[in-house]
């Protein structure tokens, strides 16, 4: 594993930046998985500006992104396609069909998670997926349980998860309770693994993460078992380890 401690969110936003815009340069029809939250938003408003003023090419790229809530629409502002837009779609030049996020709307759960397993086989896979991790150590919305689930499933998030998801949230406004998530072995099968890791309270979890036991109780320690991992943190997030 590389890690990267960087002194503070801007630095760690840019730092990811250009290892992903290093990773297109190589390889311009990379396979980008992504991930919504508020950790890589600066990595995004950085390749856009990557984009807009160095004319990083993204039209031969394809992204696939971890998750989306089970029953908001795409243009739902709350959507994980919605956020995916506005913070970075809109803002770079790939194509719509080119950007792929679990269909919230579907109605049959198995047949869209298996329709999604399908479009990230279609791609060969992933070539470098970006992940954040949840402070209860999930990666995507595989929460802790009892096992590793492999493929796209439907999760009931727990109350952790929820109560984190809130400040997204407008009072009054629910927030949902289920989603799909790209499996750990979806995840695990990308050839490169950058994740993000910022702040204090994240501290914790990113020591449990990479020194404690591998458990399906702390999902995001599954990727000590990866053998290309890019770690870029903040100082705060790195305080720990
Ligand atoms: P955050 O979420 O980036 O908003 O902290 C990370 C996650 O829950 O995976």
């Amino acid at each position: 594993m590389r890690i990267y401690k960087m002194k503070n969110y801007e630095e760690m936003s840019r730092k990811a930046a250009i290892i992903i815009a290093a990773q297109l340069t190589l390889k311009p029809d990379s396979v980008l998985g992504l991930a919504t939250g508020s950790t890589p938003v600066g990595a995004y408003r950085r390749l856009a500006e990557m984009h807009a003023e160095g004319g990083l090419d993204f039209s031969r790229a394809a992204t696939i992104n971890l998750d989306e809530y089970r029953g908001l629409a795409p243009d739902d502002r709350q959507s994980y396609r919605y956020f995916m837009q506005v913070n970075l779609f809109d803002h770079i030049n790939i194509g719509g069909g080119r950007t792929n996020v679990p269909n919230g709307l579907a109605e049959d759960a198995a047949k869209e998670c298996h329709r999604y397993d399908g479009v990230i086989a279609s791609f060969g896979g992933i070539d470098m997926q970006l992940l954040g991790i949840g402070q209860n150590g999930h990666i995507g919305f595989n929460e802790p349980g009892t096992a590793f689930k492999k493929d796209t499933h439907c999760v009931d998030l727990t109350e952790s998860t929820i109560e984190a998801n809130r400040r997204f949230f407008g009072p009054g406004e629910d927030v949902p309770k289920q989603a799909y998530t790209m499996g750990i072995g979806s995840i695990m099968g990308a050839r490169r693994i950058l994740l993000l890791v910022s702040g204090r309270e994240k501290a914790g979890i990113i020591r449990e993460s990479l020194l404690g036991p591998i458990t399906p109780a702390v999902p995001a320690s599954v990727l000590q078992l990866h053998g290309d991992v890019i770690l870029v943190g903040d100082e705060p997030a790195l305080s720990l380890i």
